[in-house]
């Protein structure tokens, strides 16, 4: 097993407030680790210390290294590091063109693609492996903003996958779907892993139950507890760790 991602006794403030403290954590390629713990736990800053998007916050300091195929992220330019590590939100972002549009808008941007062939093999691929070619294929030349919730997010795992990255980023990807598109998004996610290593933030225990290899427990910005998923949920070595997963707090 190979480490993806290596993070190295990383802490991070804002206004020089510890909010992750010496975390030590690997992702291991083609693995989903998933990310559980009650709110304000330090979830969201830790993913978006992956990519360095909290370095856009002037408030924002940390220690600690993070390595991407044993390189520091540092040493990256920012633009390849978002190319590699690509990063879904909460609520779906689609951009206000067709569906097609969507897909080819950043590849295009950035010189990837340019021949309507290339596009059109492009569309096809990203759609198929977001688990959404079937219900789409018909209406590429439709707006995205006529497609539901969950038609939505999937669109926006597809604009990810038409970039190549290595990693994806999901910060509670399905908190605001429908539970039918829930199970469209984790069965895309699931189908993911075989090309691509996954850090899914989610605050579903159940979810991160039915679609991780490993889970990782925070709590106020330390790791409590990190395993096999199913070691972790059926029987977890800290009594913090049963709390939250069966619903006692958080
Ligand atoms: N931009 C910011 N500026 C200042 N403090 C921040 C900022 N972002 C997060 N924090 C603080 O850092 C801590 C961790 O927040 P974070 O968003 O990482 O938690 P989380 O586990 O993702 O929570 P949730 O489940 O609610 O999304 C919190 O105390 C939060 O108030
Ligand atoms: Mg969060």
């Amino acid at each position: 097993m190979v480490d993806k991602i290596k993070v190295d006794n990383l802490s991070c403030y804002y206004n020089r407030k510890c909010v992750l403290e010496s975390l030590n954590i690997n992702v291991i390629q083609n693995e989903i680790l998933s990310i559980i713990g009650p709110s304000n736990s330090g979830k969201t800053t830790f993913l978006r210390a992956l990519n360095r998007m909290n370095d856009l916050d002037l408030t924002y300091s940390r220690r600690g290294e993070v390595y991407l195929d044993g390189g520091s992220i540092f040493d990256i330019s920012m633009e390849d590091l978002r190319r590699r590590i690509g990063m879904l939100f909460a609520m779906p972002t689609p951009l206000p063109m067709t569906i097609y549009e969507n897909i080819v808008y950043a590849p295009k941007r950035l010189g990837l693609i340019s021949k309507k062939s290339e596009q059109d093999a492009l569309v096809e691929r990203a759609l198929k492996d977001a688990s959404l070619w079937d219900e789409v294929k018909d209406r590429l030349k439709s707006s995205a903003m006529k497609m539901s919730g969950g038609q939505q997010q999937r669109l926006c795992i597809a604009r990810i996958l038409a970039i190549n990255p290595e990693v994806i980023l999901f910060d509670e990807p399905c908190s605001g779907l429908d539970p039918i598109s829930t199970v469209k998004v984790e069965e895309s996610m699931i189908g993911l892993k075989q090309k691509y290593t996954i850090v899914l933030v989610t605050n579903n225990v159940k979810q991160a139950s039915r679609v991780s290899d490993r889970t990782v427990f925070f709590f106020m910005g330390k790791i409590v507890e990190i395993g096999t998923t199913d070691k972790l949920f059926v029987s977890p070595k800290e009594k913090q760790t049963e709390d939250y997963i069966t619903g006692r707090f958080g």
